[in-house]
C-alpha cells in the first residue's frame, strides 16, 4: 500500500488523508426518505455534535456494551502481546475518540504506527492530536473517510497488520453487509492479516431496551441530531422536537432498532423535495444487531476469517474475537 494523494494538513495537526465525499450525503438522504420504510443511514449521525453525544453515551451507566468492552481490553492486549512480538500497525474502523486502542498501545510495545479511519473529521483529528502526545514513538495517521469505500491507506510496510474494529459498529450493518466488511478487511488488511473486533452479544431484551432508551435522553439527542443535522447542511426544514426517538429489540431479526417517529401529520421541504409524514410512521435510523459467539464466528468465516481466539465479558454480555486471514 503507497501514500494516498487528499492529504490535508495545519500548522499544529497532523496530516490527515481525508476522503470524504460530501455530494453523497444529499443523495443517500433523499433515497433513504424516499423510501416506503423511511431510513437514513446511521454513518450520517456523526458530525462533530453527533460524535460529542455518542462520547456522552458511552459514559451512561445503561449503556453497557462501552464500559463492558474496555474492562475486557487490557486482558485483550495482554494475550496479544505474546503473540505480536515484531513491528506492527494497527488499522482502527470507526475509531471515534481512540480510548479503546490506548491499552494496545500500552500494552505492545511492538507498535509502530496506527492508523485510525473515521468519518467524523474534525473530532477524529482532535483525538489524533492528543493521542499523539499521549504516545509519541507511534506514528499517528488518521484518515478521514467512510470505511466501506476502498481507501488507500498511508500505512509502513510492518511485520504485522492488526485491524481493529472495537464497539460493536459490525452490528449496524445487516448480516449480509457485515459478511461485505468482513471481506473488504480481508482486501484492506491484507494476507497475513488480522482483526480484533467487539460485538455485543444476545441478551434480555429488557437490558437492551434500558441500554438504548437512557433515563437521561442521551440517546433520543444521538437520534435526533441526524435532523438537525440534515437541516444545517442541507437545508432541509426538520423540527427534530416533532419526531419521538424510538428503540425496542426486534426478537425475529435479532437487532435493536432505532426510529424517529413523527408524533404530528406533516410535510418537510428536504431541499426542494417535500418529504409527507403521517403520524406515527418512522424514519429507520439505526439497526444493532446481536450475534451469539457461534453466529458471529461462523460469519467471519464465511468471509475467510478464522477466529484464533475469542474473549466473553462478565456474564456473556459481550464479545472480542481474534480473527486471521484463512
Ligand atoms: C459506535 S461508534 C464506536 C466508536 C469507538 N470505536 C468505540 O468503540 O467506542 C462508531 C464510530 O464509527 C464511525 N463511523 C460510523 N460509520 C462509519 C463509516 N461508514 N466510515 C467511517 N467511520 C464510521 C463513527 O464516526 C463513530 O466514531
Amino acid at each position: 500500500m503507497q501514500n494516498a494523494l487528499p492529504l490535508t494538513a495545519t500548522e499544529h495537526s497532523l496530516p490527515v488523508f481525508d476522503y470524504l465525499v460530501d455530494r453523497d450525503f444529499a443523495s443517500d438522504v433523499l433515497a433513504g426518505l424516499s423510501q416506503q420504510q423511511k431510513q437514513l443511514q446511521p454513518k450520517y449521525f456523526y458530525d462533530q455534535q453527533g460524535s460529542r453525544y455518542f462520547d456522552q453515551i458511552c459514559a451512561l451507566k445503561e449503556y453497557y456494551p462501552y464500559q463492558t468492552e474496555l474492562a475486557l481490553l487490557p486482558k485483550v492486549a495482554q494475550d496479544l502481546a505474546q503473540r505480536f512480538t515484531g513491528d506492527s500497525l494497527i488499522v482502527e474502523f470507526g475509531a471515534g475518540s481512540l480510548v479503546k486502542v490506548k491499552p494496545l498501545l500500552q500494552a505492545l510495545p511492538g507498535i509502530r504506527q496506527f492508523v485510525p479511519i473515521d468519518i467524523s473529521g474534525e473530532h477524529l483529528a482532535l483525538a489524533c492530536q492528543q493521542l499523539q502526545r499521549d504516545f509519541p514513538a507511534v506514528a499517528v495517521s488518521p484518515v478521514v473517510g467512510d470505511f466501506c469505500t476502498t481507501l488507500t491507506l498511508p500505512v509502513m510496510p510492518l511485520q504485522h497488520c492488526i485491524g481493529f474494529f472495537p464497539g460493536s459498529t459490525i452490528g449496524n450493518f445487516t448480516p449480509a453487509q457485515a459478511r461485505q466488511f468482513l471481506c473488504n478487511a480481508r482486501q484492506t488488511l491484507g494476507p497475513d492479516g488480522w482483526l480484533l473486533i467487539g460485538v455485543d452479544t444476545k441478551k434480555s431484551p429488557v437490558y437492551l431496551h434500558q441500554a438504548y432508551n437512557d433515563a437521561a435522553g442521551i440517546t433520543a439527542r444521538f437520534n435526533r441530531n441526524i435532523l438537525t443535522r440534515i437541516n444545517r447542511e442541507l437545508d432541509a426544514a426538520f423540527r427534530p422536537e416533532t419526531f419521538e426517538h424510538y428503540a425496542f429489540y426486534n426478537a425475529g431479526q435479532s437487532r435493536v432498532e432505532m426510529h424517529l417517529v413523527s408524533t404530528e401529520e406533516q410535510v418537510v421541504d428536504v431541499f426542494g423535495t417535500a418529504v409527507a409524514f403521517s403520524v406515527g410512521e418512522s424514519i429507520h435510523t439505526e439497526n444493532s444487531y446481536k450475534y451469539s459467539p457461534d453466529e458471529f464466528m461462523q460469519l467471519a468465516a464465511t468471509a475467510g476469517w478464522h477466529t484464533e481466539q475469542h474473549w466473553l465479558a462478565d456474564k456473556k454480555l459481550f464479545a472480542t474475537y481474534l480473527l486471521r486471514s484463512s
